[in-house]
Formats: C-alpha cells, structure tokens, sequence
C-alpha cells in the first residue's frame, strides 16, 4: 500500500508563506511576460465589447496575476462580471485592496471565499462565462478529470478556457513524488501540463487548444541545505507536503532529494536550478 504524507495545503498559511519564498528564489520572474500575453489572450476574445463579458477566475490568490487580464480587459470592454474563487481569506483581502487601488470601475467583482469543487457542486456548473482562467490552480481541483471538462461546458460559445499548469523539472518532480505517496489517504495524480492537455484532448478537437510554454528558472540550491529555514520551504512547496523533512519517512529524503537534484535540476557553477516551467492552455468553445 502507498504511504500518507501530510499535504501542504492543510496548512494554508504556511502554503501561502512558502509560495513567498518561491517567489522570491525565481519563481516571480515568471511573471515578466505576464502583462503582454495577457493582453494578447484577450485580443481572442471576439465578443462584442458593449455587452457585458462574464470572467471566472479560479484560485486568483491576492490578484496580483488576475490584475494583468484586468489591465487587458477593461481597454476592451466596457462592462464585466469579475466572478472570484478563492478560499483562503487572507489573498481575497489583499485583492480586495488591490481592487481599491486600480481604476476598475467598469468591473463588477463578486468574490466568493470557497474552493472550486464546493463552487461547482452547489450549482456553479450551471452558470455561464465567456472566459475562464485557472492560473496554477488545477492542482487544487478534487478531480481534474471531471473538473475541467464541467468547466469547459460553463464556457459559452466563442468563449476561452484559459489553464496555466507546472511543466519541465517541477512537473517531473511532483508526479514522481505522486507516484509514491498517497495524500488523504487517497492515491493521487499530478495534474500537470501533461495532464491537463490529456484530459481537455478528450473533450475537445485538438486544433482549438493552444499551448504556449515559458521557462522559469529558480536557484533551489538552498534545498540541499537541511538547515536553511528558505530551503525547507522550497521544499516544501515544490512538493506540496507540509515540513517535508519531518513528514517524509526519512529513508526516502536521499532518493527524493537525488531524483530532484539530477533528473529535474541543472548544475550552474555552484548553483542548482529548477526549471519551475508552465505552460498557458488555451481552448476556445466552438
Ligand atoms: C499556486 S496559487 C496560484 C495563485 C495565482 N493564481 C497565481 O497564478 O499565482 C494556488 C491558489 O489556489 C487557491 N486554492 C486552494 N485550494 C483551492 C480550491 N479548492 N479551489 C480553488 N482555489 C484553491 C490557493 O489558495 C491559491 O491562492
């Protein structure tokens, strides 16, 4: 039988701190081209632009990369619904903030502090929207496999679902680790870029879906040090499993920490990066 490890999200301040340090040793830079493909996205959204567009955003976190399809849409449409979900308290009010500092008038937002499953089950799968964007999120979903094609039947015609999943070294990791473990006492798969392209080729032609990968490299080299307090949550976070040191039978940490060092990483000089890559998914309802 595969082993329980405890995940990360059943601490979902240590997750959101953890996320901090990842920012911080590379992951933000990721956002570099944020601004530009966002607007690039909506200039694929063809809907009239005096009729009011319907945005679901899942997993937004503190908006702070909802904020740039904001800047896009609103140069493009004069009245949006802005449907938020996010369960954690703490980013929803920092969004919230966020919201209060921009020039968003023409935006309608309606925050609702609740998981995506929770959303779909109490009647969400009924509601409509002309673009919906899930932004490294798909790994909260309870089951990708049904998750996204409900999604995907909640776009309307013409409209976008727009997923940005993990791919390269962190992908690799995360479904190694996946393999091995069981979360919840449940066994789990690592929805991934790969993945993610699998489950929506089954529910859409191929030649709708658009697949745009960006590299991210992050110097994880603290990860090896056992007792930088940066590098165990790195750890953590790159696993998604809470004091990974502490929660991971200790005879395993070796080969976890080899896999991820020779098969996910690349030796710099003296530094160890991950290519924390992503890929952007774009299917259009036909
Ligand atoms: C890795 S963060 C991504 C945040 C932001 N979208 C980004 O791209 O940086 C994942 C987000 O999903 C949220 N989340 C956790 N469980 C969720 C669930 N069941 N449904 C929707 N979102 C969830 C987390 O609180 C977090 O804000």
């Amino acid at each position: 039988m595969a082993k329980s490890i405890t995940s990360l999200k059943v601490d979902m301040d240590k997750y959101h701190e953890s996320f901090q340090v990842m920012m911080k040793y590379g992951l933000q830079s990721r956002e570099n081209g944020y601004a530009d493909d966002a607007r690039d996205l909506v200039t694929k959204l063809h809907f009239d632009s005096s009729r009011e567009l319907r945005v679901l955003s899942i997993g937004s976190g503190n908006g702070n990369v909802d904020q740039h399809f904001i800047n896009a849409l609103v140069g493009k449409y004069s009245k949006i619904y802005y449907c938020v979900i996010e369960p954690v308290e703490k980013p929803v009010q920092e969004f919230k903030t966020l919201v209060k500092s921009n020039r968003w008038d023409n935006v309608t937002f309606d925050f609702r502090l609740q998981g995506i499953n929770p959303y779909l089950d109490k009647g969400g799968k009924t509601d409509k929207y002309d673009f919906i964007h899930a932004c490294n999120s798909v790994y909260e979903f309870r089951d990708p496999g049904q998750d996204v094609p409900d999604l995907y039947n909640m776009v309307n015609t013409g409209g976008l679902l727009f997923l940005r999943t993990s791919s390269g070294g962190w992908e690799q990791c995360r479904a190694n680790l996946s393999k091995c473990y069981t979360k919840y006492g449940e066994s789990t798969v690592f929805p991934g870029a790969g993945m993610v392209k699998d489950i929506l080729t089954k529910v859409v032609p191929n030649p709708s879906m658009e697949s745009l990968h960006r590299s991210v490299l992050m110097t994880i080299t603290e990860c090896f040090n056992e007792k930088s307090e940066d590098g165990n949550k790195l750890l953590d976070f790159i696993h998604q499993v809470l004091n990974f040191r502490s929660s991971v039978p200790v005879d395993d940490i070796p080969n976890l920490l080899k896999y991820l060092r020779d098969e996910c990483c690349e030796i710099v000089g003296e530094d160890i990066m991950l290519d924390a890559g992503e890929d952007d998914i774009l299917v259009r309802k036909e």
